[in-house]
């Protein structure tokens, strides 16, 4: 164990009710990680009942600035407008067209192109094409349709449910470390979206753990040390996990070494450290003390979905005439298509309905408490509350 005492110390008291004893600490059924029923229903419980994270505000910074992002069938638009971000569906009130295609971009209005309606940035419905009898037509009723939308913490959060559970009781403690880092205030430098042929729950496990790294990642392994490493135990919505840098480096990069101030904030205790912290169901940070990664994963079906990678750096240093994150996204781009390799070949075999559950030692912890949770809030006994308890 660390020798260095950290803020988030007191947040490790052990549990006596463990998720990972309720199963006697073995995985899940062929089923829960593969099944077309259990998907149907995190679908319908998760991500189309509870408070989503989907992007980070330094990505909507100008007015018109907007991001769009796939959510299982649908797609989402969110735009700064008038009244600061917001999400909207991104297709067009005539007749569906799905409206902007680029991942990222600036402007004022949206142009459909099929028939050239055209919205502004608040989403409301300014010009027709000319064909439509305008004065029996009430383009007031005819806008973009809103999509909840709420900002913690530098992160926007959207809900396309009215009886979503409570925002901030999802977030407990996770303003603790989103202030330590400040997490408001980074500026995203590179995001990169990657297919994965697994189920998300198995990238969501992956991503989670520090078991596999001297398997898969040499360079990871190096600067980290997998051992001197433990579980928070959190409130809410949240997993976390902590992990020590070894002694001589400085970085989670290629080299282990940068010239990077630590983000000012950091407390003395957690300079050599990564945090470990997800907000379920599918958004892990790794803060480190001179960046942050951010990792979604999106489901698109039992067998696929995309990981969304965020890189964010502070400010002061993005500034800097010699600023440079090469060596952190080698490390993790590099990282990233070991473990995607890993999920994939996971789900082929956990697709066999002949697998049954396996043991998961105690430095898998997170895994159990994903697994519990995702079953929590897909459980029919909940009557469709999706309240995980
Ligand atoms: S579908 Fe958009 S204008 Fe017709
Ligand atoms: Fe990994």
């Amino acid at each position: 164990m660390t020798s260095v005492p950290s803020m988030f110390d007191r947040i490790g008291e052990q549990d006596p009710d463990r998720d990972y004893f309720a199963t006697g600490g073995t995985g899940r059924s062929h089923e829960f990680y593969t099944g077309e029923e259990q998907f149907r229903r995190e679908m319908k419980e998760i991500y189309g009942r509870r408070w989503l994270p989907v992007d980070h505000v330094s990505r909507l910074g100008d007015k018109g600035s907007y991001t769009t992002l796939d959510i299982g069938t649908g797609s989402i638009l969110l735009i700064h407008g008038d009244e600061g971000v917001q999400a909207f569906h991104n297709y067009c009130r005539h007749r569906g067209y799905k409206l902007v295609e680029e991942p990222t971009g600036r402007r004022q209005s949206i142009v459909c192109l099929y028939h050239c309606w055209v919205y502004d940035r608040n989403g409301a419905l300014k010009s027709l094409n000319g064909t439509y009898l305008d004065h029996f037509f009430d383009k007031g009723e005819n806008g973009l349709i809103p999509i909840r939308t709420e900002v913690r913490f530098g992160l926007v959060f959207v809900s396309f449910s009215d009886d979503a559970p409570d925002l901030d009781d999802a977030l407990a403690e996770f303003g603790e470390f989103a202030r330590a880092y400040e997490l408001a205030d980074l500026q995203v430098v590179q995001a990169k979206d990657y297919p994965v042929a697994s189920n998300w729950k198995l990238v969501a496990h992956n991503v989670n753990e520090s078991l596999h790294f001297p398997t898969a990642h040499k360079d990871l392994h190096r600067v980290t040390d997998f051992d001197d490493a433990g579980t928070y135990m959190l409130g809410g919505d949240l997993v976390g996990a902590w992990q020590v840098i070894h002694e001589g480096y400085n970085s989670v990069s290629s080299t282990g070494r940068s010239e990077r101030r630590p983000i000012p904030s950091v407390p003395e205790g957690d300079l050599q450290k990564i945090n470990w912290i997800t907000i379920l169901p599918n958004l892990l940070f790794g803060f480190t003390a001179d960046y942050v990664m951010a990792q979604w994963v999106w489901p698109e079906s039992p067998a696929t979905c995309t990981v969304r990678h965020f890189w964010l750096f502070h400010p002061s240093e993005t500034a800097r005439p010699d600023f440079s994150h090469e060596a952190v996204f080698a490390l993790w781009d590099k990282a990233n298509h070991e473990d995607w390799e890993l999920c994939e070949r996971t789900h082929r075999g956990l697709s066999n309905p002949l697998w049954s559950p396996g043991q998961l030692s105690l430095d898998e912890e997170v895994v159990s408490q994903i697994d519990a949770w995702v079953a929590r809030a897909t459980d029919p006994a909940t009557g469709g509350t999706g309240t995980a308890t």
